[in-house]
């Protein structure tokens, strides 16, 4: 039985629908003065780049295009910088069908899959305007005038300048089209919402061009433009705050990411990478490996692949100058991470006429690792380009935190150059996570950072980090 209202109770409702409704207009208003506040600030500190002479722009004056450049000379520009954009990285998930999206990207709220930008006039972009295609990469909006997902770099591309990106768009029309639709985004509520994302750019995005620093050399302009825009290093270098938006104020000084270590990479002495002389840096980007530092393995492995080997020498120059200007943050740490350990030595006498036990890292790690790495921990044939490597001064074993130790042994090592290929098999489905905290424990105590430790819960969270 319905009960009725009597109608002072329907006054008294009505009244609070009438404030409630007031109330949500008056916070919409203050929500919009804010964002046009907020967009004018920004606007007025960043002068658009499309104003300054191009040369002083892109801080390199060599390749500049103009009216009556050679169109194959435009789509071979369009194919280096999308290499350092590493668009195939993330646009690419069957290697049968480059470009053509639906490689899935984990974000804390879900799952959100690449779509395809190959020029399929369905399926791809083949009937995006370029104005449409910069609009994409400048402001991060869709074709439809919809918000996209800043898994898509966008907080960085936006730095790009036009020219480069029609560039790029002229070399992705000569793609072939590929005529597949990447599956829908697994996105929870309420952030499969995309109009949310005008709050998030509010807070977490600054729309505007690279604007160079007239107190610094060409090659540091060329190095920032590259680094803050197209290459998106931030993207797994800068820490996020908890909308996921980069912190501004400890840029580059390591983040996670699915469960990678992307380690502070700002000149700091101990915690990040001044100790590297400029060559090691630049040996690192184009081939993965810096003798004596570090190697390149999971996601920084794909950038390698994918990005950096392909970079000319003066683009690394510029990269390692800007990184070199950078401000030292530091981590609080006492030692850089390449300069811990020192060869085992009597180890492996120890073991002999003992009892196997599946716990015991000394005895996994002859078993598993020693065949390549040797008992020692000393590698085969040096740290060097397709040697086994020295697990001794190796920025993994000596970092103060065990994680990306972990997910090498989870995952291996796979990195193809044009140099060598690179492969250590994964021991996901051969160790638990037992006898992988075990090796970590082990390894990390005879030849890193002894104050690296790690448990089986631990192990259990990262194997769980979808790659
Ligand atoms: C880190 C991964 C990543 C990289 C690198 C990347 N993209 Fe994307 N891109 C995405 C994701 C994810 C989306 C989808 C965003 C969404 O659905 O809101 C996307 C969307 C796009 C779109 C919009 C397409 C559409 O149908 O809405 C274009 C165009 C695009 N990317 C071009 C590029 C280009 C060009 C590059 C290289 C310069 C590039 N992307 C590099 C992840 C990436
Ligand atoms: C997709 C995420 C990602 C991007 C993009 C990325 N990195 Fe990395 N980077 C990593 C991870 C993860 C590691 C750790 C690799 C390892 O443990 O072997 C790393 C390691 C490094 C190291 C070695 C640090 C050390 O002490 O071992 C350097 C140098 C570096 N990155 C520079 C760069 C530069 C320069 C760029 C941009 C051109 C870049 N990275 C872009 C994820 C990334
Ligand atoms: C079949 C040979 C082989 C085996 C077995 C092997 N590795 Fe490796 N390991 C490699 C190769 C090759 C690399 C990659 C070298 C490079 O990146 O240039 C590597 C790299 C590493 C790195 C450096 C990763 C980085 O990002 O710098 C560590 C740490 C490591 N291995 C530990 C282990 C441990 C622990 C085991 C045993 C569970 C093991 N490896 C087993 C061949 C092997």
């Amino acid at each position: 039985m319905k009960i009725a209202k009597s109608p002072a109770t329907a006054t008294a409702n009505h009244e609070r629908d009438r404030r409630a409704r007031a109330a949500i207009a008056a916070a919409l208003f203050c929500a919009f003065a804010l964002y046009i506040a907020w967009h004018a600030s920004h606007e007025s500190q960043t002068r658009p780049i499309d104003e300054l002479p191009m040369s002083t722009a892109r801080g390199d004056d060599t390749s500049i295009p103009n009216a009556d450049v050679d169109k194959s000379d435009l789509i071979k520009r369009g194919a280096y910088l999308t290499r350092v954009g590493d668009c195939a990285a993330c646009h690419t998930a069957d290697p049968g069908r480059p470009f053509a999206g639906g490689r899935s990207i984990s974000t804390p709220f879900g799952k959100i899959y690449t779509p395809n930008i190959t020029p399929d006039p369905d399926t791809g972009i083949g009937q995006w305007s370029d104005t449409d295609f910069v609009r994409a990469l400048h402001e991060g909006i869709g074709k439809a005038g919809e918000r996209l997902y800043p898994a898509f770099p966008y907080v960085e591309f936006t730095r790009m300048t036009e020219q480069d990106m029609l560039a790029i768009r002229a070399y992705l029309n000569t793609l072939a089209p590929v005529h597949y639709r990447p599956p829908a985004n697994e996105l929870r509520f309420p952030f499969n919402q995309r109009w949310l994302m005008i709050v998030w750019n509010l807070f977490n995005f600054n729309e505007g061009r690279f604007v160079p620093d007239p107190k610094q050399s060409p090659q540091y302009n060329r190095g920032a433009y590259l680094v803050e825009g197209l290459a998106h290093c931030e993207a797994c270098h800068t820490p996020r705050n908890f909308m996921q938006g980069l912190k501004t104020t400890e840029r580059f000084s390591g983040a996670t990411q699915a469960g990678w270590q992307a380690y502070n990479i700002t000149p700091d002495r101990t915690s990040g990478i001044g100790n590297w002389s400029d060559d090691a840096l630049i040996a690192y980007l184009s081939t993965g490996i810096a003798a004596g530092h570090a190697s390149a393995a999971g996601p920084m492995a794909d950038v390698v692949q994918h990005s950096t080997q392909y970079l000319k020498y003066e683009d690394l120059r510029s990269i390692v100058a800007y990184l070199r200007a950078l401000p030292p943050v530091s981590g609080g740490v006492t030692r850089p991470r390449d300069a811990w350990g020192m060869p085992a030595a009597d180890d492996i006498t120890s073991l002999r006429g003992t009892a196997v036990t599946t716990v015991s890292g000394l005895q996994l790690f002859a078993v598993n690792c020693a065949s390549c790495h040797r008992w020692t921990g000393e590698g085969v044939g040096g740290n060097v380009l397709g040697a086994l490597p020295s697990l001794i001064h190796n920025s993994v074993v000596g970092a103060p935190s065990p994680d990306n130790l972990a997910m090498v042994i989870l995952h291996g090592v796979r990195r193809q150059t044009k140099d060598s290929d690179m492969l250590m098999p994964a021991f996901a489905d051969e160790l638990n996570n037992e006898q992988v905290a075990a090796i970590s424990n082990y390894v990390t105590k005879r030849f890193g950072n002894p104050q690296a430790t790690l448990t089986a819960d631990q192990v259990a969270a990262l194997r769980a980090q979808p790659q």
